[in-house]
């Protein structure tokens, strides 16, 4: 049985009551009429706000950004007035910290995260909220002794369906855990490995990549293909071996350029964006060659995911026109497509279909890398 601390219900049970009780605070201090469809409204904006804020919580307690919410966010100056920001100023502030770097740029952009600016709690609920992550909630990084390490967002994944039900109900946002990803590519990927050793870059794919998990489990099966040349499986089954060692330097961008994902919701995509820029990071600090400490304004933008955001099942299988009938937020969402281009949907009835696009992150990624 596993003893991971977000497999362990002590860990994430009261966390997740505790969060929720904030979620109906911060809900109860937004102003609206008492409707039922009112209060879902600001149930929503709260959860919204209270998800980031576990965000937030989490890249603090890994020296990802400055550390202001684990202060209880008193520590702000306000811009133009002496004294601290207000509350909901600081925590907002706190959250832009996120989104520094490009490929974390969406978690606040209203296109992605559209409840967060739906509504804004009081100072005193958000002051609330900010005591509590100071003084009673517990450290989101732990040490492990299997399974992934708290770096990888894992605990942040799984409280997006937590504590935002409706994205849960509405998308089946119900991640795999982490040993049954590990199940599952011990029986897939390592096979996979197996055959094609000889080529240069293993192309893989979730479809429907939720925040991350089987992403980041890949990320770490290919890393240590790339750098080792061979794979061990997790649970059981055969090593991989015979493929071909490359210097960390070199395996990174591989591993980048190996893992796509598409998921449909947008603020889900912006989390897994989050997750596996900053895991593919931390895997270029543990080999040693990254240098200074492990910063999100400081992971270089090569580091930028292949995670888009789509309806896998429609994507190029239908013209632009009938993408963006069936999901017209989705065809104009800003950098819904990881090239930052368009996507490349089917030809128009009676049309030739078009050139297949070149993929330029990985043009990019493969720039003047040793073969
Ligand atoms: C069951 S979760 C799986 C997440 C992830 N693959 C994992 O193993 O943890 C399914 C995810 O698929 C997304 N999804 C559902 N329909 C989709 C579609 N047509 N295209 C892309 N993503 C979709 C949901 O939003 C949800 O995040």
């Amino acid at each position: 049985m596993s003893t991971h601390p977000v497999d362990d219900a002590t860990f994430t049970k009261p966390l997740i009551r505790a969060l929720h009780r904030h979620v109906d605070q911060l809900a109860a201090s937004i102003p609206g009429p008492n409707t039922h469809t009112d209060h879902q409204r600001r149930q929503r904006i709260a959860a919204a706000w209270v998800y980031l804020s576990a965000v937030v919580a989490w890249a603090e307690d890994h020296a990802l950004i400055d550390v202001t919410l684990r202060t209880g966010l008193r520590k702000v100056p306000a811009r133009f007035t002496a004294g601290h920001a207000r509350p909901v100023v600081a925590l907002a502030q706190a959250m832009g910290k996120l989104t520094i770097h490009p490929a974390t740029q969406w978690l606040m952009h209203p296109a992605y995260n559209t409840a967060l600016h739906a509504g804004t709690p009081t100072d005193d609920a958000v002051q609330a909220l900010g005591d509590w992550w100071a003084a009673d909630a517990p450290s989101l990084a732990h040490e492990v002794t299997s399974g992934p390490p708290s770096i990888t967002g894992w605990i942040i994944g799984d409280l997006l369906q937590a504590i935002t039900d409706e994205r849960r109900k509405g998308f089946a946002l119900a991640q795999t855990p982490w040993w049954v990803c590990d199940f599952l590519l011990d029986r897939t990927l390592i096979p996979a490995l197996t055959e094609f050793r000889h080529e240069r870059l293993i192309r893989t794919m979730d479809p429907s990549a939720g925040t991350g998990h089987m992403l980041i489990r890949t990320m770490d099966y290919l890393w240590e293909w790339y750098t080792t040349g061979r794979c061990e499986p997790r649970s059981a089954g055969t090593t991989a071996t015979g493929g071909t060692r490359v210097h960390p330097q070199w395996a990174l961008p591989r591993v980048v350029a190996s893992v796509d994902g598409v998921e449909i919701d947008p603020l889900t995509a912006a989390i897994a964006r989050l997750r596996c820029t900053v895991y593919a990071a931390h895997l270029a600090h543990t080999a040693g060659y990254a240098t200074g400490p492990l910063r999100l304004d400081s992971i270089p933008r090569e580091l930028t995911p292949r995670i888009g955001v789509a309806d896998s099942l429609l994507l190029g299988k239908v013209n632009a026109d009938t993408y963006a009938s069936a999901h017209p937020h989705l065809a104009t969402l800003p950098g819904a497509s990881f090239t930052g281009g368009d996507w490349d949907h089917a030809a128009p009835a009676g049309q030739p279909e078009p050139t297949p696009p070149v993929v330029l992150g990985q043009l990019d990624l493969f720039d003047g890398i040793a073969a």
